[in-house]
Parts: C-alpha cells; sequence; structure tokens
C-alpha cells in the first residue's frame, strides 16, 4: 500500500514529466509500429481500415501522397501551410511568459496567482522541497530558465518568419489532430519551462542570477543548431525558385547542401539538436527536459524515416549515402 501511495505521490509532483513520457512512448510505440507490414499503408484499396487511419495520423505533407486515401480521411485534412499558427501562439504564449519571467527576475514582481496555481497543480507543490536551498543553485536554475524561455521564443520567431517569408508550401496537407496537437504543443512546452523556475521566483522573493559554463555551451550549441535548421529551410524554398527567385513549381525534388549531404532531413536533426541545447542550458540534469528531448527526437525520427522513404521510393537516382536522420546511423 505504501509503495502505491508513494508512486500517486511521485506521479502527483510530476505530472508535467509524465506527460512528456506519455508522448515520447507513444511516438516511440509508433515508430515501431509503422514498420509493421499489417500497418503499411493500404494498397489499392480506398476503403477505411485501421491501418489507413493509422498512417493518415502519422504522415503529413509529401509523406501522405502515394497511397489512396479514403474520402472518409480526408475530410480532416487542414493545409499545411496553417503551420504558421502554430508559431503565432507559440511568439504570443512564449512571450507572455517570457515578460512575467522577466519582470520576476529585474524587479522581483511575482507571477500572476492565476500563473502560480497552474504551475504548482501541473508540476506538485513539492517542487521546491527537493531542491537545493543554497543560492546559487536557485541563481543558475533561474538564468536557466529564462535563457530556455528565450531559446523558445527566439526560435519560434524566427519560424514564424520562415513560413511567412521563406518557406513555399505546396497544397500539401496535415490531419486536423495533428493541427489541434500542434497548437497545444508551444504552450506546453512554455508551461514545462515555467515548471523548472524556482518557486522564490515565481513568488518575487529574492534570489542570485549566476552564470555558468552550462549556459554558454547551451547558447552556442542553440545558435549553431538554429543557424543550419534555417539554412535547411532555405534550400528546400530554393527548390521550388528559379535563379532571379522566383516560384516555378510546387514539386517535391531532392535537396542538397549544408547537411543534407549527410541526411534527408537534416532540418529534423538541427530541431533535435535545438532541444538538447535547452537540456544543456539546464545543466543537464533536468529530467522533465530530457523527456521533452525524447519526444522531440522520437516525433522527428517519424517523420525523418517516412520522407526517407519517400525519397528513396520516388527518386531513383537518390544519394545511397544519405541516412535519414542521423548522420551514418540512422
Ligand atoms: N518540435 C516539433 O515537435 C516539430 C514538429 C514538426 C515540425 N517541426 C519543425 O518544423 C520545421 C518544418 O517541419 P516540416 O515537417 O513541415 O518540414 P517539411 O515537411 O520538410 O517542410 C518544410 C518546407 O519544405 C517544403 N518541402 C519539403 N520537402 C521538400 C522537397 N523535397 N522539395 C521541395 N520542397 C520541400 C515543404 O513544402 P510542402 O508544403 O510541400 O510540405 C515546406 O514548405 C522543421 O524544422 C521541423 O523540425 C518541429
Amino acid at each position: 500500500m505504501d509503495a502505491v501511495a508513494g508512486f500517486g505521490a511521485c506521479v502527483e509532483a510530476h505530472k508535467m514529466a509524465l506527460v512528456w513520457l506519455v508522448l515520447a512512448g507513444s511516438f516511440f510505440a509508433a515508430l515501431l509500429a509503422q514498420r509493421l507490414p499489417q500497418l503499411k499503408p493500404p494498397s489499392g484499396t480506398a476503403s477505411l481500415s485501421f491501418a489507413g487511419l493509422f498512417q493518415d495520423l502519422i504522415r503529413y505533407g509529401k509523406t501522405k501522397s502515394g497511397w489512396q486515401r479514403p474520402v472518409g480521411l480526408q475530410m480532416f485534412d487542414v493545409p499545411k501551410r496553417w503551420f504558421y499558427h502554430f508559431y503565432v501562439v507559440s511568439v504570443t504564449w512564449n512571450g507572455f511568459l517570457l515578460v512575467l519571467l522577466i519582470q520576476s527576475l529585474l524587479l522581483s514582481w511575482p507571477f500572476p496567482i492565476w500563473l502560480q496555481d497552474l504551475l504548482t497543480a501541473v508540476d506538485g507543490a513539492l517542487q521546491d522541497k527537493h531542491r537545493c536551498t543554497d543560492s546559487s543553485v536557485n541563481g543558475g536554475e533561474s538564468l536557466s530558465a529564462f535563457l530556455v524561455c528565450l531559446f523558445v521564443w527566439l526560435n519560434s520567431c524566427r519560424r514564424l518568419r520562415e513560413c511567412l517569408h521563406i518557406s513555399i508550401f505546396s497544397n500539401s496537407v496535415i490531419h486536423i489532430v495533428q493541427y489541434c496537437f500542434g497548437l497545444c504543443y508551444y504552450v506546453l512546452v512554455g508551461l514545462t519551462v515555467l515548471c523548472q523556475v524556482p518557486a522564490k521566483v515565481r513568488e518575487g522573493k529574492d534570489y542570485q542570477l549566476t552564470v555558468c559554463w552550462y549556459h554558454v555551451l547551451g547558447l552556442m550549441m542553440f545558435i549553431w543548431a538554429s543557424l543550419h535548421q534555417h539554412r535547411c529551410h532555405v534550400i528546400l524554398a530554393n527548390l521550388r525558385k528559379n535563379k532571379s527567385g522566383k516560384v516555378v513549381n510546387l514539386d517535391h525534388s531532392i535537396p542538397f547542401g549544408d547537411w543534407f549531404e549527410m541526411v534527408s532531413c537534416p532540418h529534423y536533426l538541427a530541431e533535435l539538436l535545438i532541444y538538447i541545447s535547452m537540456a544543456i542550458t539546464f545543466g543537464l540534469n533536468n529530467f522533465t527536459w530530457w523527456l521533452v528531448v525524447a519526444y522531440v527526437f522520437f516525433n522527428q525520427a517519424m517523420s525523418a524515416v517516412l520522407s526517407h522513404e519517400y525519397y528513396l521510393s520516388n527518386f531513383k537516382h537518390y544519394p545511397k549515402c544519405r541516412k535519414a536522420y542521423i548522420p551514418f546511423l540512422l
């Protein structure tokens, strides 16, 4: 009974970690399941089936083409060009959280009560009992949370700009469930970051900011990965333009240059590195954030594997040395 009660209390205190564990586990399971022959895209039939529904939920964009999708599934399509909605939500919500965090760090203003209550509800009231009370450790944690909140916001601003002004979208689609998940995703990410802020700072009490080696390393890696991801998005957009920058087609063709020489989906690899850079900024020992990284790893692995398959089946001369996601490995 004690063990059950202890487990219950542990789950209560780490709800946010549990959410990310479930998300990471679901994508891991889906990654394995998509290899089962029974769940492969149904061929030659346009009737509704479990395999069809499964494929429709894991695929989006170019990887949704190539099999006959029943009309019953197409009803749930929304344009992939709506990806920018995710970043509008993120820039707004995470910008708001960033302002609150800056006010609390610079002016010792407490977070609004509703937010303090929400953070306690999602990550347990026990949080600070398990934390070191050393002010330099709290100072390091506060700076980590501030930097990661800033990185999430900057990343969303860049992605919003890329979606609106750089990427060229075709008429490809995503499932409404994926769309709704995308809208909630960055809200959850922002709350996860704020859960890492020491309660003292949330309540507007005194603290001391301490710069540590992992803040510097995390920042450098964030800039490096973001630059590469941006370059990859530019390369993809240029595939649809002529030399003078005019959009001339909406086809999917083979990208070359930068990390595309090593993997089919370097922008997904860069995404993973961006989240790892945040884990470094948290000092490498933030369990909840490593679960976020695990979720990003499996989510992006799924999209990378499907994209790689798409390239291999559509281009006879696709470069043989390219992996899908992780150079030389996967
Ligand atoms: N953190 C997360 O959970 C998460 C989840 C999803 C995505 N993301 C990030 O969001 C970014 C975009 O992801 P995504 O899945 O939308 O990438 P994507 O499918 O590769 O699409 C990116 C852009 O490139 C175009 N494109 C893709 N392949 C092309 C090709 N072979 N030839 C010409 N154009 C091509 C797409 O047009 P179409 O309209 O034809 O597709 C779209 O405009 C990535 O950096 C990814 O890491 C993050």
